[in-house]
């Protein structure tokens, strides 16, 4: 059974099952902190599990993208170790949210093995959480697999156990009952629980979790709502099974993408583990890239970069050393694209992000490894020392785990207590990388959502639902303290979607409260400031108004940001992404993806094109609908972000954008759009700045000022400032060139003089000499012209625009006895200098010209003393 069809039939089953077959999300997790990458098919189901969430089923099934390298699940350093290590890999799962439990998901998980997939039940084996009597009876009297096939796991030395799953260090968790098959006895290993679990012959195929809990920040675990069910099979797994073979690396998909990665290194062996490194990290770099992920030094994207560079290292290991990684997507996306659409849509940017990024390490990873090679040939015992490390991460690239795979190689490990001695500063960034922990949230004791009007209304009468202070609930503060008032109604925006929060004034019975910015947490909002008279109670009645002029600024803004990222795509092309977006009263940042520099003409026709869709004055047509309708119209949606099933539609012009940001109602309000300023912030990622309205037109009448200014000073107009400008330039280049020509005459002039200096010392002509007001060019050729007259030793100072140019000749015949470069030091030595050049020929500066007479003296002397 081919990969694909193994994928169809689970997901077949479970929809017979009154299951709704549910897309998978994005390796970027939807509004998740507390989470890397998407590693497991309950991520998207989280706030289900939890009770925040109602969906309208409660039973799902998805095949879902997993990226396991980093945080809490991480299998990138098993991979090309194992059969059964991915960091990319898919997971089949079925979902109960508070309606079926054990007894249903495990009749379900053998049913759909024994029935559907037909795997015999002598070769599968269970576990269950080892206190957990129930599943081990359901097993054993429902299923009717015997006892000693039953397994029970305990905890681990550190209170973590196999059996009990959780998604990260908080949230949605449970004990656990794992299926595993016998890949027979020819395959070394053990059943789980005993000291040989980790070899190959019986593999985890199917996790079910008997999700109870919700683990909190402190660790402690609370009951969920309802009992539910998270369940995940790895689809390479139960793939490598069904059609009888051993490792997952064999499996239909697996065989075509180790060809192609052999083809492009250009390898005949098949058997290279180096082989099935590229196969899986080809996947995981593809997928995260057609998820909107991009290499960089920092979070996620550091990891992808890990990823990539672990991946090169692998293909220079079988011997390429040219760019190659990249050549194996077209494989992938004829393999997965029908599975995975994104694939084939995003084929050519996943193609040049790679190599852009194998262009990056291929440079240093040379140098590095021979760094580390001459490393190892000197180590005296089994530990590469911090310094190195830190060195290969620092000037090479290399990421630790790099190095450490290396290391690993050949039996060595690692200094990592040295290496974080070296590290102090990076290890701030990558303390503030990782720092994904989840954000602390208020306690607020509100029941109730707060009604957003702000859409329509600038002002509104409201109540106080709770006052905050330090996070504390109080019932009143007066003046001068700070707080955070949540009403019960309230026009005022929170921050969302790049638009920051709005600022203004709740009044009420002699009291003011100033809002300088809302938040909001959930679907409460937060407005947050300060009493700036009287006192306010709970009790209060209040007026709750936004500083409109504001908002206007923001909304203009906010629409301009729609009609510029339309007009990115129509410009740059259809991979322009949003990668980040910033929304205030005074300007507009946008963040995209893009390889390379957006050119000047590329700008002024993005320009040109919002101002026309300004000018076009489409009205904003704002309307919600269900998410697929949406998606039928072209929406464009952001990556990561998580949307419910209605969804807030913005359309202007062809612009056609879900957004819940405030707009204004027709693009000709926006007035006028200009590009501020056009920037890289990360490999691949550009920045556009830009304002609209007063401050728009207040900039063109500034370089219009400018150009005035410019205009006047060079008599002439406008129109002709350019040509003005050109002949000036020009001007200046044949005046340089004139001084030059004249200087060099002056210098000229004084040669005879010059010549008629020269002493002799010991039958040698020398000429010391001060030279006033000659550039280093002019002084070399009058240097060059004495000595083929003297055949001599010649030393040439002067003072230019403050500094001193030395020059020195030394006849060959004389190099032996005194170098031109020795002598040409002695003398810059003295006017705050130095120099240097070959033996017959010399030059240098200093900063003391006051010193000149001096260098003279002590040349001459030194010369004197050389010809003794
Ligand atoms: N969420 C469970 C796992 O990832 C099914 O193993």
């Amino acid at each position: 059974m081919k990969t694909n069809e193994i994928r169809r039939k689970f997901i077949d089953f479970f929809v017979t099952k009154g299951h709704k077959e549910v897309a998978s999300s994005s390796l970027l997790p939807a509004n998740d902190p507390t989470l890397l990458f998407t590693n497991a098919g309950m991520n998207q189901f989280k706030d289900c599990f939890l009770g925040l969430e109602k969906r309208p089923y409660q039973r799902a099934t998805t095949s879902q993208k997993c990226v396991r390298a980093g945080g809490k699940h991480n299998d990138l350093e098993n991979v090309g170790f194992t059969a059964r290590h991915h960091t990319f890999f898919e997971m089949l799962g079925n979902f109960s949210f508070g309606d079926y439990f054990k007894h249903e998901a495990i009749r379900y998980a053998w049913e759909l093995l024994t029935n559907v997939y037909q795997l015999p039940a002598e070769k599968l084996l269970v576990t269950v959480y080892h206190t957990d009597d129930e599943a081990f009876k359901i097993w054993n009297e429902e299923i009717g697999v015997p006892a000693e096939k039953i397994i029970r796991i305990g905890d681990k030395e550190d209170g973590s156990s196999d059996n009990f799953w959780q998604m990260g260090d908080t949230g949605p968790c449970g004990p656990c009952s794992e299926i595993f098959y016998d890949h027979g006895d020819h395959i070394w290993g053990g059943p789980p629980g005993s000291a040989e679990e980790d070899g190959d012959r019986f593999i985890e195929i199917w996790n079910l979790v008997f999700m109870q809990f919700n683990r909190d920040e402190s660790g402690e675990l609370h009951p969920l709502p309802n009992p539910s069910i998270d369940t995940g099979m790895g689809l390479e797994r139960i793939a490598a099974i069904l059609q009888n073979v051993h490792s997952n690396y064999e499996i239909d998909l697996f065989v075509k993408l180790i060809e192609a990665s052999a083809q492009a290194v250009g390898t005949q062996d098949l058997e290279s583990s180096s082989l099935k490194v590229l196969s899986d990290h080809i996947r995981s770099v593809s997928f995260l890239i057609a998820d909107g992920i991009l290499p960089s030094n920092e979070g996620r994207g550091y990891v992808l970069r890990r990823i990539i560079r672990r991946a090169i290292r692998h293909g220079y290991k079988l011997g390429q050393k040219g760019l190659f990684f990249y050549k194996i997507v077209p494989t992938l996306v004829a393999e997965m694209g029908d599975a995975y659409p994104q694939l084939k849509e995003k084929q050519q940017f996943i193609i040049d992000t790679i190599k852009d990024e194998e262009r990056r390490f291929s440079t240093t990873l040379e140098h590095g490894l021979k760094l580390l090679e001459a490393d190892i040939a000197e180590l005296k015992g089994d530990i590469i020392q911090g310094e190195t490390i830190f060195k290969l991460y620092d000037t090479y690239g290399f990421p630790v785990d790099l190095t450490n795979d290396i290391a690993r190689e050949q039996n060595l490990t690692l200094d990592m207590a040295g290496f974080e001695r070296c590290m102090e500063e990076q290890r701030e960034r990558a303390r503030a990388a990782s720092n994904f922990g989840a954000e602390r949230l208020l306690d607020l004791q509100v029941d109730q959502e707060t009604i957003f009007h702000g859409y329509h209304s600038h002002q509104l009468e409201s109540n106080i639902a709770t006052i905050l202070v330090d996070g504390e609930a109080v019932p009143a503060v007066s003046e001068g303290m700070e707080a955070i008032l949540v009403l019960t109604e309230t026009p005022f925006y929170a921050e969302a979607g790049g638009q920051v929060g709005d600022t203004g004034i709740i009044s009420g019975d002699g009291f003011e409260f100033l809002v300088k910015d809302t938040k909001k947490q959930q679907d409460i909002f937060l407005h947050i400031g300060v009493v700036k008279s009287g006192e306010i109670s709970e009790q209060s009645v209040v007026a709750a108004k936004v500083d409109q002029t504001r908002r206007d600024l923001i909304r203009k803004n906010h629409s301009a940001t729609h009609l510029l990222h339309h007009a990115l795509q129509s410009v740059l092309g259809d991979h322009i992404e949003q990668k980040g977006s910033l929304v205030t009263d005074d300007r507009l940042r946008f963040d995209f993806s893009h390889n390379k520099p957006v050119t000047f003409d590329e700008l002024q026709n993005i320009e040109r094109l919002v101002n026309e869709a300004i000018r076009a004055n489409s009205p904003i047509d704002i309307n919600e609908m269900p998410i697929d309708d949406a998606k039928a119209k072209g929406a464009m949606a952001l990556f990561g972000e998580k949307y419910g099933d209605v969804v807030r539609v913005v359309e202007m012009g062809h612009s056609i954008e879900l957004c819940g940001g405030t707009h204004v109602s027709a693009t000709g309000d926006i007035g006028l759009f200009k590009i501020t300023q056009e920037t890289g912030i990360a490999a691949g990622v550009r920045r556009i700045e830009a304002i609209t309205g007063g401050a728009a037109v207040e900039v063109m009448l500034q370089q219009s000022a400018t150009l005035h200014h410019l205009a006047s000073t060079l008599k002439t107009d406008h129109a002709h400032i350019e040509n003005r400008v050109d002949q000036a330039l020009d001007e200046a280049k044949s005046l340089r060139k004139e001084i030059a020509a004249l200087q060099s005459k002056l210098v000229f002039a004084s040669r005879n003089e010059i010549l008629n200096s020269t002493i002799e010392i010991n039958g040698v002509k020398v000429i010391v000499a001060d030279i006033k007001g000659a550039d280093n060019r002019s002084l070399r050729e009058l240097c060059d012209n004495l000595q083929a007259e003297t055949a001599g030793i010649t030393l040439l100072l002067s003072e230019v625009e403050g500094r001193v140019a030395l020059v020195s000749s030394v006849a060959k015949a004389l190099t032996d006895r005194i170098k031109a470069g020795e002598l040409l030091n002695i003398a810059a030595q003295e006017v705050g200098g130095k120099g240097g050049g070959r033996p017959d020929s010399a030059t240098g500066g200093g900063s003391e010209p006051a010193q000149i007479g001096k260098a003279l003296e002590t040349a001459v002397a030194f010369i004197k003393e050389k010809l003794q």
